[in-house]
């Protein structure tokens, strides 16, 4: 029998799920290796399907996310927009650092990977779609104080990055700050060039392959 979406047993569903995420932030990113597993399966299809639009080997490990996580701010109540999601590990890691799922919008491509997005994260708001349309989705009167970004910017092509880039600084908001972490260790960021001013940088090595995180805000 279908469950009714907004039922009893799947708000409990939900309930438990975020729950577990506050209580044990760890859970599925250190033991659940099945998730792990699978995440790199749907990852890898993925990539095979649209290699330049994935353009990562592995989902981005727990250390990268947490990195990540961490430079966003948690000292306000705007919305923090997560684009090119993926398998979610960096989604997982901004929730274990505390943001509240309300306070969250995650936006990816691919219809796949938002259906695995939508299982392991129930009570989230997951929109399929692409970062270059991103105002149809987060609408210029929602304050945006952050956007983190796991999209390949490297080898998406430069109209899709200039497209990209305009939205997210039309969105964001002009304190907020952006996120965005890239396998080209040195040199500048393409985002440089598009309106945005990198004031920090930082490597995790851990990662495969290791990346740099770069933090930009308004120009
Ligand atoms: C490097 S992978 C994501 C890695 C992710 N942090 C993880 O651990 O799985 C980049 C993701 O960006 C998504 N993507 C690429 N272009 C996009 C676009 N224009 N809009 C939204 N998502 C996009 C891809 O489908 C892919 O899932």
């Amino acid at each position: 029998m279908q469950e009714k979406s907004g039922s009893k047993p799947e708000m409990a569903r939900n309930l438990l799920s975020y729950a577990l995420t506050v209580v044990w932030p760890n859970a599925f990113t250190r033991l659940d290796v099945r998730l792990r597993l699978s995440s790199a399966l749907a990852l890898w299809r993925e990539l095979l399907r649209h290699p330049a639009s994935v353009g990562a080997v592995l989902p981005s490990s727990p250390w990268l996310a947490q990195a990540i996580a961490a430079a966003v701010p948690l000292d306000s109540q705007a919305l923090i927009v997560e684009i090119g999601a993926g398998t979610g590990a960096v989604t997982q890691a901004l929730l274990a650092r505390g943001i509240a799922p309300s306070r969250l919008i995650v936006v990816e491509r691919s219809a796949k990977l938002c259906k695995l997005l939508r299982r392991r994260f129930p009570y989230l708001t997951v929109v399929q779609g692409d970062a270059a349309e991103l105002i149809r989705w987060v609408g210029p009167q929602d304050a945006v104080c952050a956007i983190v970004s796991s999209l390949p910017l490297r080898s998406l092509p430069d109209a899709t990055v200039t497209a990209i880039a305009a939205q997210m600084h039309e969105l964001l908001a002009t304190d907020g700050m952006l996120v965005q972490f890239t396998y080209g260790w040195l040199g500048a960021s393409p985002l440089q060039t598009l309106g945005f001013e990198r004031y920090k940088a930082s490597w995790e090595w851990r990662n495969i392959p290791p990346a740099r995180i770069d933090l930009l805000c308004k120009a």
